[in-house]
């Protein structure tokens, strides 16, 4: 799996607001959605186009369209949600999956609660949205759904990753042998005794909608 971590002063700028525990949900939801359309620039660098001709007032060119079928965007619910509408504006044209998983809070085991997504995935690129890599259970046990249809591709957009998701991320990934990337904001220091990201933000989920 290839690890991207944007470094970028406007990337790093809004990664900062978003940690701050005054940062209100109104603000915290257009941070990350302006965070993920600049990611989404670079997590997209490989999708897959064809040549399509244009025609201009002046003349006749060559440019280039989404080869189809279209990729496939799967925000993990709920805090992936926060991310769907900044990458739709990137890549309107993308068709778009749900998996909905909660992570207990004691075991840290994410549970599936719902789960939408075309039978037959091959020959699609798939970008899996989630704020929060912690574990890595909650993204491992999406990518895992993705694979056992078929993606071809995987890349997972993620806004702040622990080294434990990212090394279980790995684990998971590397054997299968379906290329997977890893684009985030941040890769932070570690998991605390509660599996929370240090310094993180806290629950992303939490944040960007009220408590549950
Ligand atoms: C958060 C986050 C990830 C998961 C990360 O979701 O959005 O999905 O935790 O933790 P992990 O890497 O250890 O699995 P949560 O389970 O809190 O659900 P929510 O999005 O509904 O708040
Ligand atoms: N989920 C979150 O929302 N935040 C964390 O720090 C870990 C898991």
């Amino acid at each position: 799996m290839e690890l991207r971590v944007i470094e970028h002063p406007l990337v790093t700028a809004k990664i900062t607001l978003l940690r701050d525990e005054n940062t209100s949900s109104a603000t915290f939801r257009q941070l990350v959605e302006e965070l993920v359309t600049l990611l989404a620039y670079e997590a997209t660098r490989e999708v897959r186009v064809e040549p399509v001709q244009v025609k201009t007032p002046v003349t006749v060119t060559t440019g280039v369209e989404l080869t189809r079928p279209r990729p496939l965007v799967v925000p993990i619910l709920r805090a992936g949600l926060g991310m769907l509408e900044g990458m739709m504006r990137l890549m309107p044209t993308a068709e778009v999956g749900f998996v909905g998983m909660v992570r207990d809070e004691e075991t840290l085991q994410p549970f599936t609660y719902a789960e939408r997504l075309p039978k037959d995935l091959s020959g699609r690129q798939c970008y899996v949205l989630d704020p929060m890599l912690a574990t890595g259970g909650s993204l491992g046990g999406t990518v895992q759904f993705l694979v056992d249809r078929g993606a071809d591709h995987i890349t997972c957009i993620c806004l702040i990753a622990a080294p434990e998701g990212v090394e279980r991320m790995r684990e998971l990934v590397d054997p299968i042998g379906v290329p997977c990337t890893l684009v985030c904001a941040a890769l932070d220091e570690r998991l605390n005794e509660v599996g929370y990201i240090v310094p993180g933000l806290g629950d992303a989920g939490d944040r960007l909608y009220g408590l549950a």
